[in-house]
C-alpha cells in the first residue's frame, strides 16, 4: 500500500467509526421506552465482571433485578443484622448506568435462611418477616423503585380454603399477614411500587390459579392495602396451549382494580421444540411474540424483564425443564456468544408494535 492509500484507508476508518456506532441498533430498553414501557434483565453481580456481559446489560436494560442476591437467604445468612453488601453492588451498578432496580424478593416460602426455618412456623414467624421487610425496604429507600413484597403465595396444590400455600406464616389469617407485609414495606418507603409476584397464571389450563390470584388481589384492594402492581413471572413453555382471550381478560380484570402489571421473569422453555437451532430459535421467538403482543396491548402493563441475559449464563434449569436430547436449552434473548437471537428481535418488534402509554 502506498502512502496515499494508507492515509486514505486510515481516514476512511475514522469516518466509519462513528458511523458504526450510530448504526448499532438501539437496545431493548430504548425500543420499550419509545412506547412508555421498560425492559430489563435479571443478573448476578458476579457476572458483571465479564465485559461482554456488562455491555449487553448496559445496552439493553433500563432496569435490573438480582436473580438471587437480594433474597433473604443471601442478605441474612446468619441470625444477626442483615448484610446488604452484595445487593448494594447491584444498586451501585444500576446507579452508575442510570438504570432502575427491582427488589426481588422479600416474602418467599422457598429457601429461607437455614437459621430462620424453624422460627417461621412458630409464634414469632410473622414478626420476624415483618421486621425483615421493614429493614430491607428501609435500607434501599429511594434507591429501589419496585419491590416484590410477596412471591408465590398462592398454591392450589396446598388445598387450603383460601388458596394460599401451606407455609407457616400463611396458615392462620394468611391474607391479613400478606396485607401487613405490604403495609410494612409501604411504611419503610412510601414511594416504592409494591408487587405481588407469581407464576403459573399465563396458560389456558391455569384458570383456577388466576382466579385465586384475583381473589387475593381483590381482598387486598378492598382493604386499602398499598399494593400497586402484579408481577407475572412469564416462564413460558413453547408448545403450551396459550389462550389469548383468557389472558387478555385476566389482565383487564387486574387493570380494572387499579393495579398495574409487569412481566417479571420471561424465558422460553424449548424442551418441546425441534433440535435444529434455527427452528428452535424461531419457535422460542414465536412463543414470546404471541404472548407479548397480547400483554403489551393492555395499557396497565408497564414493561418486561427476562430471567437472564444469554444462553451462556442462564439459570440452572430443573430436571423437568431439560430437553430429552440433553441439548443446551436456548431460552434467552442472547446466544452463548452474546449475539442477538430471534427472541431478542421478537421482543424488540413487540415493543415497536405496542400501543403508547
Ligand atoms: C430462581 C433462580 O433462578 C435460581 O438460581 C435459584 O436457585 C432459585 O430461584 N421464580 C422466582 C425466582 O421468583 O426467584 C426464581 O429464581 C425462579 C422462579
Amino acid at each position: 500500500m502506498n502512502r496515499r492509500d494508507f492515509l486514505l484507508s486510515v481516514g476512511l476508518g475514522y469516518l466509519a467509526l462513528p458511523y458504526a456506532v450510530l448504526a448499532e441498533e438501539p437496545g431493548l430498553n430504548q425500543r420499550a421506552q419509545s412506547r412508555g414501557l421498560s425492559f430489563g434483565y435479571a443478573i448476578n453481580s458476579f457476572q458483571l465482571v465479564d465485559k461482554i456481559f456488562a455491555e449487553a446489560v448496559i445496552r439493553d436494560a433500563g432496569i435490573i433485578v438480582a436473580e438471587n442476591e437480594m433474597k433473604w437467604r443471601e442478605t441474612q445468612k446468619k441470625d444477626g443484622p442483615p448484610n446488604y453488601a452484595t445487593a448494594d453492588r447491584i444498586v451501585n451498578f444500576a446507579r452508575q448506568h442510570q438504570m432502575g432496580v427491582r427488589g426481588h424478593t422479600i416474602i418467599w416460602h422457598r429457601k429461607p435462611p437455614a437459621w430462620a426455618e424453624a422460627a417461621l412456623s412458630g409464634p414469632d414467624g410473622k414478626k420476624l418477616l415483618l421486621d425483615y421487610t421493614h429493614n430491607i425496604v428501609s435500607h434501599f429507600r429511594g434507591q429501589i423503585k419496585e419491590w416484590d413484597v410477596v412471591n408465590e403465595a398462592v398454591d392450589l396444590g396446598s388445598r387450603t380454603p383460601n388458596g394460599l400455600r401451606n407455609w407457616g406464616p400463611y396458615l392462620e389469617n394468611g391474607y391479613d399477614f400478606i396485607a401487613d407485609c405490604f403495609r410494612a414495606a409501604h411504611e419503610a418507603d412510601p414511594d416504592a411500587m409494591l408487587f405481588y409476584n407469581d407464576f403459573g397464571i399465563e396458560y389456558k389450563r391455569q384458570s383456577a390459579k388466576r382466579d385465586a390470584v384475583l381473589k387475593l388481589l381483590t381482598r387486598l384492594k378492598n382493604q386499602d392495602v398499598p399494593i400497586h402492581c402484579l408481577g407475572i413471572q412469564s416462564h413460558l413453555i413453547a408448545g403450551t396451549d396459550f389462550d389469548e382471550r383468557l389472558f387478555r381478560n385476566f389482565l383487564k380484570e387486574v387493570a380494572d382494580m387499579g393495579i398495574k402489571i409487569r412481566l417479571t421473569e420471561l424465558e422460553v422453555d424449548d424442551k418441546n421444540l425441534d433440535a435444529d437451532i434455527a427452528l428452535r430459535d424461531a419457535g422460542v421467538a414465536d412463543t414470546a411474540r404471541q404472548y407479548l403482543n397480547v400483554a403489551f396491548d393492555e395499557p396497565a402493563v408497564i414493561g418486561l424483564l427476562t430471567w437472564g441475559v444469554s444462553d451462556r449464563t442462564m439459570r440452572n434449569v430443573a430436571l423437568w425443564q431439560t430437553r430429552a436430547d440433553r441439548l443446551a436449552p436456548r431460552r434467552l434473548p442472547l446466544d452463548e456468544n452474546f449475539q442477538k437471537k430471534p427472541l431478542w428481535h421478537a421482543i424488540a418488534e413487540c415493543f415497536d408494535n405496542a400501543r403508547s402509554r
